[in-house]
C-alpha cells in the first residue's frame, strides 16, 4: 500500500512523526467470538509534529482522535504503520526502542484527557498526584518532593495550599490544571491532549487555553491538540489534521485552512456550532446533517460523501447508500429476501413480490434519493421479484498536494468547493 502524503513540515525540527498508522479494532461474535470485521478506527493518517508547534487534530466524536492520540503517546499499539519520535536527532520507532530510549520517549511525551475525574485517582492527594511520575522516574528526592510539586503547581495557576486536596475538592478547570501540572513533572517535549477543555464552560476553558499557550511559549513545547470543536483550536494551533471516520481529509496551516476549506467536511465542521445544551457540553456538532457511518464498513470513494451537500456521481455511490437513504421507508425492505452480490458498487436484490421489487426501483428513480447517486447508476433493472442495481466503480479518493502545503481529499477543485458552498 502506498503511504499517503504528509503535510510539509520543512521548516524546523520534526519532533514525532506519525506514518500511514492504522488501527483496527477486531468485532466479535458467537459463542466462539469468531472475528466478524475490525472497527477502523484509525485507517492510514500521516502527519508529522515539530518541535514547539500545535497541532489540530479535529473531526466529530466517533472518527478517531482518541485513538490516534493513544498511539501517538504508545498507549495504544497501532495494527499498522508507524509512529517515529526523534530522540537525540534520530527518529526513531516508538514500538522498537530498547529500555533506555523507551524511558525517554515515555518521559517526553505526556497526555492529558478530556475526563479529569477519570485520569485522576480520586483517593489520592494532589502531591502524590502531580509527584507521581517524579518519585517514578526517581527524579525528586522525598525531601525535595513537595517543594518541586509546589513549583509545578504555581506553574499552572495553583499552588501550596492546594497540596492536600482531593480531586474533588476541585473545579473543574482545577482539576485540568492539576492534570497539566502532572503532565508537566518530567519536563516533556510534548503533550497529547485529549479534548482538554472540552467538559468546561466557555469561560474556565479560555482560561486553561491561555495557561497552555504560555507555558509553550515557556517551554518550548510541541501539542497535538485533539478536539471535535474547530473554534478551540482556531487560535491556538499552527497547524491542522481533519479526519473523518479514520482518515484525514484535510491538512494544512490552520490560518490557511480557515480562509479557505478544501474539503466540504471542513467547511460543515466550521459553520458547525458544537451543542453546547447538550450535557456533555457538545460531541454533537449542530449544522452537520446525518449520522456518522459505521467505522466497521466505511462508505466506497469519498468517506464524506453520503452526508455531503456537494457530493457529485463520482463520489462513492455503492448499493449500501440505496439502503441508507431508503430503509426508513415504511415496507420498502420488508419483503427483501435475499442479496447477490457482485462488488459494493453491485448487486441483485431479491423481494418476495413483483410489487416490492418495483416499489425499491421507483424510489430509486424518485425524489427521494439524491441527484448524484442517481447519476452514478450503471444500472437499474426491474426484473420480476428482483431489482438489479450497478453504479459506477470508483477508487477511494486519495489525499492530494493543493498549494501552500495543504492536502485534501476531494475530487471537487478548491474553486468549486468555494462556489457551491455560496
Ligand atoms: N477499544 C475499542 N474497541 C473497539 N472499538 C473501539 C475502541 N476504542 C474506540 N473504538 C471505536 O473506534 C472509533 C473511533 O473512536 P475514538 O478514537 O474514540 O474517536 P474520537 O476520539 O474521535 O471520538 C469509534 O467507532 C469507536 O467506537
Ligand atoms: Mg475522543
Amino acid at each position: 500500500m502506498n503511504s499517503a502524503p504528509k503535510p510539509e513540515s520543512a521548516t524546523s525540527e520534526v519532533l514525532l512523526s506519525i506514518s500511514d498508522v492504522q488501527k483496527y479494532y477486531p468485532i466479535r461474535e458467537g459463542a466462539l467470538q469468531r472475528v466478524a470485521g475490525h472497527v477502523r478506527a484509525v485507517d492510514g493518517v500521516s502527519f508529522d509534529i515539530r518541535r514547539g508547534e500545535t497541532v489540530g487534530l479535529v473531526g466529530e466524536s466517533g472518527c478517531g482522535k482518541t485513538t490516534l492520540g493513544r498511539v501517538v503517546s504508545g498507549l495504544t499499539d497501532a495494527t499498522g504503520g508507524a509512529v517515529h519520535y526523534n530522540l537525540d536527532g534520530t527518529l526513531s520507532q516508538i514500538d522498537h526502542l530498547q529500555d533506555l530510549q523507551a524511558r525517554q520517549f515515555r518521559r517526553n511525551c505526556q497526555m492529558v484527557f478530556q475526563d479529569s475525574f477519570a485520569s485522576l485517582n480520586p483517593r489520592h492527594l494532589v502531591l502524590d498526584i502531580v509527584g507521581r511520575p517524579l518519585r517514578v522516574y526517581n527524579e525528586a528526592s522525598s525531601g525535595d518532593l513537595v517543594e518541586r510539586v509546589v513549583e509545578l503547581l504555581e506553574q499552572v495557576g495553583l499552588g501550596r495550599q492546594h497540596l492536600y486536596r482531593y480531586p474533588h475538592q476541585f473545579s473543574g478547570g482545577q482539576r485540568q490544571r492539576i492534570s497539566i501540572a502532572r503532565a508537566l513533572a518530567l519536563n516533556p517535549e510534548i503533550i497529547v491532549l485529549d479534548e482538554p477543555t472540552s467538559a468546561l464552560d466557555v469561560s474556565v476553558q479560555a482560561q486553561i487555553l491561555n495557561l497552555l499557550n504560555d507555558l509553550q511559549a515557556e517551554r518550548n513545547l510541541a501539542y497535538l491538540f485533539v478536539t471535535h470543536d474547530l473554534s478551540v483550536v482556531r487560535h491556538m494551533a499552527d497547524r491542522l489534521v481533519v479526519m473523518y471516520l479514520g482518515k484525514v481529509c484535510e491538512a494544512g496551516e490552520t490560518q490557511s485552512i480557515f480562509a479557505a476549506p478544501h474539503h466540504p467536511y471542513t467547511r460543515a465542521l466550521m459553520a458547525a456550532k458544537p451543542d453546547l445544551d447538550d450535557d456533555r457540553a457538545g460531541e454533537n456538532v449542530k449544522g452537520l446533517d446525518g449520522i456518522v457511518p459505521d467505522p466497521a464498513r466505511p462508505p466506497q470513494g469519498c468517506r464524506f460523501h453520503t452526508r455531503c451537500e456537494m457530493a457529485t456521481p463520482v463520489c462513492g455511490w455503492e448499493v449500501d447508500d440505496v439502503v441508507r437513504w431508503l430503509e426508513d421507508e415504511p415496507g420498502m425492505f420488508e419483503h427483501l429476501s435475499g442479496v447477490e452480490r457482485q462488488s459494493e458498487f453491485n448487486a441483485e436484490l431479491a423481494f418476495d413480490s413483483e410489487e416490492a421489487a418495483a416499489k425499491l426501483s421507483m424510489a430509486i428513480r424518485s425524489e427521494s434519493v439524491p441527484a448524484a447517486m442517481k447519476s452514478a447508476l450503471k444500472r437499474l433493472k426491474l426484473d420480476g421479484h428482483k431489482v438489479d442495481i450497478e453504479f459506477e466503480a470508483v477508487d477511494e479518493v486519495q489525499l492530494t498536494a493543493r498549494d501552500g502545503g495543504r492536502l485534501a481529499s476531494c475530487v471537487l477543485d478548491p474553486d468549486e468547493v468555494a462556489a457551491k458552498s455560496q
